[in-house]
């Protein structure tokens, strides 16, 4: 499409106008106030793997917007299905009835969750997902008059949302502290599986010893991610999640996996508990449900959890949001499933996967600041040294520069939109949608090329 000079000045007009808009008006997530007021950007426009801020600057949408846009941006059809639904009915709540898009997409979910997980509770978001786990958990042991169990136990720098149950399940330091008088206090966290070993599975061990060290008969729930986002793509070694369901199944206590960020694709099947080979008594799930079309959370329980809360004394679970089981955001969630199975997306997942960790050890050995790369399908965390050579870890000061800006500058100037991760470790998080194709993943390796070697420059700078 040609512009002329009146289209282009509107735009430039409509640009300027979001940009102020956001400074003076919009609160940022996570961001510190400094960088919202001089180095707020706009994105309004996407296609593909691709985004666009409004000075037409191109970015690579290496995490998925969030680990969540898998089926990339611009899915008309997706955005066809939304209004219909909206024509047909915007919304009824699921209190006491159902929708047709809150029926199909439970259905769906209930087909592709792995053995007996069958009932699906949908809300908005991750976190919400987890309260709602934690919240069914306590349900569930009521109901079978075990009134003592209400403690959590999770992993170390895991991270399971920003509501305050959430928060509390989460390992991050720097989220809680803030906040710690205000946190739950049943929840202990264990060491996770970073440097874990098969034969030995410590991790899994340190879980049994905190059920043991508490009293099984307190505990409720034991929450992980199957493969953990912080301290960098921590893929469990061999064996870890059937130890995690035996030692779990030994003393009454769930089995949860977060699977808010691994499931629907992320590894190259609909739930990754299945890639880990183990049916948990509960998934929590977002993101990639809707690829992010639309807001939408859930947890999937199994039947036999959900038949003891219905016929206890109590008889409900007691839980619940407006916005739960919305028709848009369900009706958007088959759309996208239906496209995820039509079009091969897992597949091509599992297809790929091996070139694209190829790329990634490729710039290892060729940059010297990585010193590890982790993950799995199309999740990954490189870990940054000052020097892998030398063995010479960052200084703090080092460290400091490149995660308080430094890194995500070099990101922004190469036009791939990665994180830049300090839980436990400098490190740089790819997670690019999951239609990437080998076009794409080339991409990727090239701008990441320059990032690194922007960041080795800028430590010999800063030495
Ligand atoms: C494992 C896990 N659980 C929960 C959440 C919270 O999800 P949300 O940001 O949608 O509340 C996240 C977010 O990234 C996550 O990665």
């Amino acid at each position: 499409m040609t512009m002329v000079r009146g289209d282009i000045n509107e735009a430039g007009q409509a640009a300027t106008k979001a940009h102020e808009q956001a400074r003076d008006h919009l609160m940022p997530h996570f961001t510190k106030g400094a960088a919202w007021r001089n180095n707020l950007g706009v994105i309004n426009r996407a296609h593909g793997c691709y985004v666009y801020d409004t000075d037409n600057n191109e970015y690579l949408d290496g995490l998925a917007g969030l680990f969540c846009t898998n089926m990339g941006h611009g899915r008309a059809d997706f955005a066809a299905i939304a209004a219909e639904q909206m024509e047909q009915l915007a919304f009824y709540p699921t209190w006491g009835w159902a929708n047709p898009p809150a029926a199909e997409a439970a259905a769906m979910i209930a087909d592709f969750a792995p053995g007996d997980l069958s009932e699906v509770f949908f809300v908005n978001s991750g976190s919400e997902a987890v309260e709602s786990a934690l919240k069914f958990a306590r349900n569930y042991h009521l109901s079978r008059g075990d009134s003592a169990r209400h403690k959590v136990i999770s992993r170390e720098w895991s991270y399971h949302g920003t509501t305050l149950g959430g928060l509390s399940v989460t390992g991050v330091p720097k989220f809680k502290e803030p906040f710690a008088p205000m946190l739950w206090e049943g929840t202990r966290h264990v060491r996770n599986t970073f440097g874990d070993t098969a034969d030995e599975l410590a991790s899994a061990k340190a879980i049994e010893d905190m059920i043991l060290a508490e009293g099984p008969e307190t505990v409720m729930a034991v929450f992980a991610e199957p493969v953990q986002n912080g301290r960098g793509g921590l893929v469990p070694p061999e064996g870890y999640w059937p130890e995690l369901r035996r030692i779990c199944d030994k003393y009454g206590v769930l089995l949860v996996a977060d699977e808010v960020i691994c499931a629907f694709g992320r590894f190259g099947h609909w739930f990754a508990s299945e890639r880990f080979g183990v049916v948990p008594d509960i998934i929590t799930f977002a993101k990639g449900v809707t690829s992010a079309y639309q807001p939408l959370g859930g947890m999937i329980a199994r039947q036999g959890l959900v038949e003891s809360i219905w016929e206890s004394p109590a008889g409900a679970y007691m839980h619940g949001s407006t916005f739960g089981g919305h028709p848009v955001a369900t009706a958007v969630a088959v759309a996208n499933m239906k496209a995820m199975r039509d079009e091969g997306v897992l597949q091509h997942v599992l297809d790929n996967e091996a070139g694209f960790r190829a790329r990634l050890d490729g710039l290892m050995t060729t940059s010297p600041v990585v010193s590890d790369v982790r993950g799995l399908g199309y999740f990954y965390a490189m870990e940054l040294v000052a020097d892998s050579e030398t063995g010479t870890e960052l200084s703090d000061t080092q460290r400091a520069g490149l995660q308080g800006g430094v890194l995500n500058q070099f990101c922004r100037d190469a036009g791939l939109l990665i994180r830049p991760d300090d839980r436990g470790a400098t490190m740089l998080v790819v997670s690019p949608p999951l239609v990437a194709d080998s076009d794409v993943l080339d991409d990727i390796a090239g701008r990441l090329a320059i990032i690194l070697d922007n960041t080795k420059e800028w430590i010999a700078r800063n030495n």
